[in-house]
């Protein structure tokens, strides 16, 4: 079972989940989100790794506000490693966790040994009337994003996690995650990534669809593209041992040494 653990960063409590022992990997949710929305991977790569998953401020149980810059967020992220006195990861994101894990490896490349990107692109615009519904009518902005979210294959058992989530996250919160999805873009900086990178996507994706994971790929020198039937934009939640699969063999081929 994850361990619920806190720490403090920059003065504030920060929560986050662990599980393992060994190489870290640190991964970090989406918008509106928080850490256990890993726990497949929690559980399911606790034998080859330590694995982290940190709530996001305003997230789950890390105090503070959200943010609405992407840049903020990785920001934060690097405080939280250097407080869990973590030097080198593997570091994966989901949607806006893959945006604030792509920025860290374009400005902070020295403290990556392998990025994972799940389910996000270099650049996140969002449809306007998601980001309308989330300022007026909260429940009505979260039916449109389940509404785009999943494979017609999925199970609504497995993503219940993603809808409870979502509900319980503040919604100002959400919204400011929206806004910092909508600004990001880093399709012209993504060449400067060293890090070996694996790229995963669900093929049935229609929030981050498939050909902004292609992009990636062909974009970062070396990157490998795992695409996963039956799935959307939650491929951990919607297919686990597919993606664990595709991470374990990710891991084994990631040098450990500097
Ligand atoms: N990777 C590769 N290509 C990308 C990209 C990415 N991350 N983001 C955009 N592009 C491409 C688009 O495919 C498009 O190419 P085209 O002109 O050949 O069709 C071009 O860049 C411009 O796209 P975009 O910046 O998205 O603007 P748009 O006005 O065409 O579309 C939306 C705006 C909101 C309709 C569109 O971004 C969309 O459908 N988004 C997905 C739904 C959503 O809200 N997702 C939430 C993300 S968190």
């Amino acid at each position: 079972m994850p361990e619920v653990k806190t720490l403090t960063v920059s003065g504030r409590p920060a929560a986050y989940l662990e599980t393992g022992r060994g190489r870290p990997v640190v991964l970090v949710h989406g918008a509106g989100g928080r850490g256990a929305l890993w726990n497949p991977q929690l559980t399911g790569l606790s034998d080859i790794a330590r694995v982290i998953a940190p709530d996001l401020p305003g997230h789950g149980g890390t105090g503070g506000r959200g943010s609405v810059r992407v840049a903020e967020y990785a920001e934060w992220l690097i405080r939280f490693l250097d407080a869990a006195g973590l030097d080198r990861v593997v570091l994966g994101g989901h949607s806006m966790g893959g945006a604030i894990a792509q920025t860290v490896a374009v400005a902070h490349g020295d403290r990556l040994q392998g990025l994972i990107l799940v389910g996000t692109g270099a650049r996140l615009r969002v449809l306007p009337r998601i980001v309308e519904l989330l300022r007026e009518a909260l429940p009505d902005g979260l039916r449109l994003i389940s509404s785009l979210a999943y494979s017609p294959r999925t199970e609504p058992g497995a993503v219940a996690a993603v809808e409870r989530a979502l509900r319980e996250t503040p919604p100002l919160v959400t919204l400011g995650d929206y806004l910092a999805c909508d600004r990001f873009d880093v399709m012209a900086q993504l060449t400067h990534v060293r890090a070996p990178t694996l790229v995963i996507v669900g093929r049935d994706d229609r929030l981050t669809p498939a050909k902004y994971a292609a992009f990636l790929a062909s974009t970062i020198a070396g990157a490998q593209l795992v695409e996963v039937a039956a799935a959307g934009h939650y491929p951990q939640l919607e297919q686990p041992a597919a993606l664990n699969a595709a991470v374990r063999a990710f891991l084994e081929s990631v040098p450990t040494h500097d």
